[in-house]
């Protein structure tokens, strides 16, 4: 049997294959939280009053030059993780360790891949939440703008897919607004539970030497480090379970915008029509127009929701401590955050090139799209309810399209066509924006300062 080398022993060819499993390909995407989760824990080495000292300055700061190196080349896809190597964590004390000798081997003293995995997740999670927080504030707000530019156009309101009530353009844009602001405070919500630093925790049971977990969560600007070391390793998945909730959640509300604008931009509604730029044609008919990004905007709504069922599925029944079905996780919690924020991000350029056919919707209205509000008429003449419907539903022949400003008008009261207040939503969206945005500035300034360098200019 062939058996290769590796910094941890000497493994089985077939095993190492497949216990790296994709890691080596997934792992390209952690090289950046890799190596600011190393940069704290060498800053915290060095600070330890131990004797003799673990780390001189001098060493750390070489330490942290050779880490911003390596990064840099991970940017450029340069960063090479062999599959000797297992994972990011043995590359990058494999190329520490070659070019700063004994120091490198000084780098794993005090923690294990254990946290370092955990920690890297979670620094990778909060670059992205971050970014798919604004890309979602971004989405939220053209939806009240295109609210906001069509607030009183009147438009069908359906149930059940059959026409309803009197309803407006703004009613509905701003209703997906409004969902995906609550999305936001899912992922917000998700955010702050990410924000917890589990390095130190080492293997799951600490390690006998007085390290200092707050100094490492707090230059890694975490809000605190998680308290008791093995719930830091149980977290793990969890974290990324609760995570992938909340994209669902962000997904979900995609896929029902996605499918109201394929369902209204169909010639037989036209309400609305998607620009020419952002369909896609066909091979044979050269009349189409087809709104793919649509309807895979709806079908990745469903990748993510399994992707959630997968993490969730390898959570079940796992004893506490490290064991190694975590791994399985960083996949499917990967996917569905890439898919997600690409999915928020077309849908912003989908909604933002967006037209309205006021001349459609007009035509949609039928007659029977006013007969609640006649029974409601009847019943301001002075009927009961129940005896107005009953005699509307009678004689549904004799009733006619209303004047739409007019019926468009009655709907005052809160929440409704002309009771919407569009700028309290667009507050909200704006309020989150500013908050998010300066939570990344504040992690930014803590990771640039922990690397002596300009963290966001690192790719330049
Ligand atoms: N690639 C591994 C993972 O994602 C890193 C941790 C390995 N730890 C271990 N005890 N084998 O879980």
């Amino acid at each position: 049997m062939s058996s290769q080398k590796t910094m941890v022993g000497k493994v089985n060819a077939d095993v190492l294959s497949f216990t790296v499993g994709k890691d080596a390909v997934l792992d390209r995407e952690l090289v950046d939280a890799d190596c600011i989760g190393t940069a704290a824990h060498v800053t915290m080495l060095q600070r330890l009053s131990v004797k003799p000292s673990l780390f001189s300055i001098k060493e750390r700061d070489d330490v942290i030059a050779e880490l911003v190196e390596i990064m840099r080349r991970g940017r450029k896809g340069q960063f090479k993780i062999l599959a000797s190597d297992q994972d990011v964590h043995l590359a990058v004390e494999r190329t520490l360790t070659k070019k700063l000798g004994d120091v490198g081997k000084r780098i794993h003293t005090a923690r294990s891949r254990n946290d370092q995995v955990a920690v890297d997740l979670r620094l990778y999670a909060k670059e992205e939440l971050l970014g798919l927080l604004l890309d979602s504030v971004e989405l939220s707000s053209v939806l009240l703008s295109f609210a906001k530019k069509h607030k009183m156009w009147p438009m069908v309101g359906r149930t059940h897919l059959q026409p309803a009530m009197p309803s407006t353009v703004g009613l509905w844009a701003s209703a997906h607004a409004e969902s995906l602001l609550d999305d936001i405070s899912c992922l917000e919500s998700a955010y702050q539970l990410n924000d917890r630093c589990p390095l130190g925790s080492a293997a799951g049971y600490g390690v006998p030497l007085a390290i200092d977990r707050e100094l490492t969560s707090k230059l890694l600007n975490f809000a605190e480090p998680i308290h008791n070391v093995l719930y830091a390793s149980n977290a793990r998945g969890k974290c990324e379970s609760v995570i992938v909730a909340s994209l669902s959640q962000v997904m979900l509300s995609l896929s029902r915008l996605s499918e109201d604008m394929i369902l209204y931009s169909m010639p037989e509604f036209a309400y609305f029509k998607l620009p020419a730029e952002l369909c896609t044609g066909s091979s044979i008919m050269p009349q189409k127009k087809n709104p793919d990004v649509l309807e895979l905007v709806r079908a990745k709504v469903a990748r993510v929701l399994a992707d959630s069922t997968a993490i969730t599925g390898i959570l079940k029944g796992l004893p506490g401590g490290y064991n190694r079905d975590l791994q399985e996780i960083k996949e499917p919690f990967m996917e569905s955050m890439q898919t997600t924020r690409a999915s928020v991000k077309i849908m912003i350029d989908m909604v933002k090139s967006l037209k309205a056919d006021k001349k459609a919707l007009h035509a949609a209205f039928t007659p029977e799209v006013f007969a609640a509000d006649r029974a409601l008429e009847l019943v301001a003449e002075g009927a009961s309810f129940r005896d107005s419907y009953n005699q509307v539903r009678d004689d549904l022949e004799s009733l006619q399209v209303d004047d739409l400003g007019a019926a468009m008008l009655k709907r005052t009261h809160l929440g409704a066509g002309a009771g919407l207040d569009i700028d309290f939503l667009m507050k909200r969206s704006k309020e989150v924006g500013v908050k998010v945005k300066r939570t990344r500035v504040r992690y930014y300034a803590a990771i640039s300062k922990l690397l002596g360098t300009k963290y966001s200019d690192l790719s330049i």
